[in-house]
Formats: C-alpha cells, sequence, structure tokens
C-alpha cells in the first residue's frame, strides 16, 4: 500500500528539511510537499524526525561462542533492532577450519531466514588462509553477495588468525573487491597475561580488562593498518575502544591507507570501573576488547566528531548473566564476551551525542546508518532516504525521555547493560521496504518478513535498477 509521511523533518547524513515522503512499492517514491497519492494512507510524524533506518554493521545472533549461544537469535535480536531503529544487520558467520564455506553460510541462512524481522547480511569470518579456501572465496563474493570477511587477531585456539592469514586476506580483498574486518587484540599476550592471572589467584571479572590493556589493542591496529598498506588493501577495526587504537587508525589515514574504524555505545558512556561491580555483576560489563578508563571516552567522542573514527556498531553478543555469564564464576577467562546493544545504539548515540552537542544531526545519521552502508556495498538502496532507495525509515520523537531496562527492552537477555540511564529520544514507528515493523511502539512485524541482502563490492554503489520519477 502506497504511504505518504507528512509533517516530519527529514534528515540525512547531508541534509536537514521539511517535507513529505511516498512510498510505493516498498521504495521511496517522491520527495516534495503537498504529495499526493490515490488511495496512499498518510502517517503523521508531526514532531519528529524522519532518519534513514539505522545500519548496524556489527551483531551476533545465535552464534557459538565462550561454551554456549549468544541469547538472542535473529528473532528477539531484530526485534530488538527494530525498536531501537536498526533496519539493516550485519551478522557475524562463523567458520570452523577445513569446512566447506558454503555450510558455514547456509547454517546462517537457517538461523535467520525465517526470524528476522528486518533486513540483513553477513561478513564470514576467515580462521585460515589456503588454496582450498583461495578456491572458494570468489563465490562467497559473487554468488553469496557475502563481500566482507573477519578475521580475528585475538581469542588464541579458539578464532584467532595469525598475520600470514590475515595478509593473505588482504591481498585477496584487494583483487576481489572485499572489505576486511578486524577485531585488533594481541591474541598471544594477551593469552600469557591470562594464565599468569589466574596462576597468581587473579580470578575476579576485572582481571579480564587488566589482562587486556590498550597497549595490545594500539599494537593490533597498527600492525592490521600496516599490513593494509603493504597489501594496498582496505581494512575496517571493529569495536574500537582506547586512544591507543584511535592514534593507530588516523596516523594509517594521514598516510592515505584505507583504513576505517567504528567503536560501540558501551565504549562511550561505560568505563573500566563497571568490572569491578560486586557480586559478579562486574561479568555483565565484559566485552572483548574490555571496558577502558573513563578518560578513553573523551577521545573517542572526538574521533566520531573528527571523522577518524566513521561508524557506531552495536557488536550485540548478548549472554543471559543467570547461567551463562555465570559460566565465569572463579574464573573471569571462561565469562562470555559480549552484551546487549543492539536495541540502544541508536538512542545512546542521539541523547549522549546529539543532545549533548558532541555531534551533529547528519553526523549521527552518517554513523548510524549511511557510513556502513556505503562501506558494506549498500548505499544507496539502504543508508540514506532519496528517491528510488528502500523506505527504510524511522519516525523518531526527539524529546521524549526514558530509562532504560531489562524490564521494558524487547530482546530475550535476562539484564541490560544500561540499566538505568536515561535517555532522550526513541523511535516511534519503523519501517522496513514501506512496511512498518514497529508502528506506535508496537511490534507489528512477524518473523521471516526480513530479507537478506547480497552486497555490492568495496567502493562499488549498488546502482537501482529502476528508475523513479523525480517529484
Ligand atoms: O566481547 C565481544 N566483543 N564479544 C563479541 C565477539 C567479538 O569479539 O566481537
Ligand atoms: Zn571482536
Ligand atoms: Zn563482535
Amino acid at each position: 500500500m502506497k504511504k505518504i509521511i507528512k509533517n516530519g523533518t527529514v534528515v540525512t547524513a547531508s541534509d536537514i528539511y521539511q517535507a513529505e515522503i511516498l512510498i510505493e512499492d516498498g521504495k521511496v517514491a517522491q520527495i516534495g510537499t503537498n504529495l499526493e497519492a490515490l488511495g496512499a494512507e498518510v502517517i503523521d510524524a508531526k514532531g519528529c524526525y524522519v532518519f534513514p533506518g539505522g545500519v548496524d554493521p556489527h551483531t551476533h545472533f545465535d552464534m557459538p561462542f565462550g561454551g554456549t549461544v549468544t541469547k538472542d537469535d535473529f528473532e528477539t535480536g531484530t526485534i530488538g533492532a527494530a525498536f531501537g531503529g536498526t533496519t539493516t544487520v550485519i551478522d557475524f558467520c562463523l567458520t570452523d577450519k577445513g569446512v566447506p564455506l558454503k555450510n558455514a553460510i547456509q547454517t546462517w541462512h537457517e538461523k535467520s531466514g525465517e526470524k528476522a524481522v528486518i533486513d540483513y547480511g553477513f561478513h564470514l569470518m576467515i580462521g585460515e588462509i589456503n588454496d582450498d579456501v583461495l578456491a572458494q572465496l570468489p563465490q562467497v563474493i559473487n554468488e553469496e553477495g557475502i563481500t566482507s570477511f573477519k578475521v580475528f587477531m585475538a581469542y588464541k585456539n579458539v578464532l584467532q588468525a595469525d598475520d600470514e592469514t590475515l595478509y593473505r586476506t588482504l591481498a585477496f580483498a584487494k583483487e576481489h573487491g572485499a572489505l576486511v574486518m578486524v577485531h585488533a587484540e594481541n591474541g598471544d599476550v594477551i593469552d600469557y597475561l591470562t594464565k599468569k592471572a589466574l596462576a597468581d589467584g587473579n580470578t575476579d571479572p576485572i582481571y579480564h580488562a587488566l589482562t587486556r590493556p590498550q597497549e595490545l589493542e594500539g599494537e593490533a591496529t597498527g600492525r592490521a593498518a600496516k599490513l593494509t598498506g603493504l597489501a594496498n588493501s582496505q581494512l575496517y577495526v571493529v569495536h574500537v575502544t582506547c586512544a591507543d587504537a584511535v592514534e593507530q587508525i588516523a596516523e594509517a589515514r594521514k598516510k592515505g591507507f584505507n583504513v576505517w574504524g567504528e567503536t560501540c555505545p558501551q565504549y562511550l558512556v561505560l568505563d573500566q570501573s563497571y568490572l569491578e561491580k560486586p557480586n559478579f555483576e562486574g561479568a555483565k560489563y565484559v566485552w572483548s576488547p574490555p571496558l577502558r578508563e573513563k578518560w578513553n571516552q573523551d577521545v573517542l567522542w572526538n574521533a566520531l566528531k573528527n571523522g577518524e573514527l566513521q561508524t557506531l556498531g552495536s557488536d550485540q553478543c548478548s549472554f543471559d548473566f543467570k547461567g551463562q555469564k555465570e559460566l565465569g564464576r572463579g574464573d573471569f577467562s571462561k565469562i562470555p564476551n559480549g552484551g546487549p546493544i543492539v536495541e540502544d545504539r541508536l538512542s545512546i548515540l542521539f541523547s549522549e551525542g546529539v543532545k549533548k552537542g558532541r555531534i551533529n544531526l547528519n553526523q549521527f545519521v552518517e554513523l548510524t546508518s549511511t557510513r556502513a552502508a556505503k562501506l558494506f556495498g549498500l548505499f544507496p538502496k539502504k543508508g540514506t532516504i532519496a528517491v528510488g532507495a528502500d523506505a527504510d525509515i524511522v519516525i523518531f520523537d526527539p524529546n521524549v525521555e526514558r530509562v532504560i531496562s531489562a524490564e521494558t527492552h524487547h530482546l530475550a537477555v535476562d539484564y541490560n547493560a544500561f540499566e538505568g540511564m536515561k535517555v532522550t529520544g526513541e523511535p516511534v514507528s519503523v519501517m522496513v521496504r514501506g512496511e512498518f515493523v514497529v508502528r506506535d511502539k508496537q511490534l507489528v512485524a512477524k518473523p521471516g518478513t526480513g530479507q537478506f541482502l547480497k552486497r555490492a563490492k568495496y567502493n562499488t554503489p549498488v546502482i537501482q535498477s529502476e528508475s523513479l520519477p523525480i517529484n
């Protein structure tokens, strides 16, 4: 059914203006004033911003990790995402050495196909490079539409790859138009420091942070950036937490290397002291890389403002406190790493960023949607409001106040890392391809309505197949 959104303020990464949006066949058909279309439903966005749907390039739904499986799957995870204003996620498809890559991709399709309520794509983990893997990768890019690869530089003996693998992945990506993503921490040294801490009887959650100092994130970030320069390739550093890593990204970019950086809400508003909460509550705040000393938050905010970091991912990777985080009682290295963030990503950036004057509205859209869509081969189908783009739209009330809580979130996980935090600004209604997923803060979509997105190669804009009339 045709829809016209009226009375809202449209915000993209470059513009802010009053306009009406006509939606037809799931796409933005016209943008203008006094729009009319026979039979169109009129949606009143008075007092609200009209943003392009959020693109979250970093989720882990239904993922085996840390001896368990993430609590939120593609159903509850994408429902939470939708309530938070995200209409596209790109999730990490894990692979096993020696197993055909298509098997892993098939597994991820089975996890997501009948569950997602928003659109989604996959990144593919590369754990090893050999002739067999190299022979499979062109098909992953060209037929599966998976155009980004993830290399872990940490999680020794589990997910970690060596430098040869990273370099050869970068070299392959250069030739074939993929974007390489890294989890940048020095896994070997972390492994040593972890064993030493445990041998010394230091088992509490805080030792998770103390055995992963920021120098080890900075070192790995710099190493990956230099290998990218050497291969003349392209790199996206996920979950940047600290000054050491920001400096390395900024230095690489000054040299003209194609290096991009993402941070996440938790690193902007939480800090290392949360890991010291009593009664093992610190386990709720165990991420890798870990939360840092508070002074790093200013560095991250400045980096978002001045463009040294370009995206805000969530790194959604939720585990219940009861029964999952608790696996690490008495041994911090057994606490599953990660937390629930996908639902609050936009609210936190809006409230702490825009409302507090750290970033402007256009930067908010760029950081939560447009840049990720561009980097990951989805733009301009996703990531903007423009004629011909998918009508992925968030009607956002900038003045409503709420308190974040597990009592009210829509994820399945049993706690919220931002419990008690007051935020201003919240999505009211959210559409994917012109259909409401959330309407007036109620879920209206059915599981399975989200579509898998085959993505374009790095630096190749998505050309819209049909031309649509311009008002
Ligand atoms: O602690 C984290 N970040 N968990 C998710 C897996 C990863 O490293 O991104
Ligand atoms: Zn990671
Ligand atoms: Zn992650």
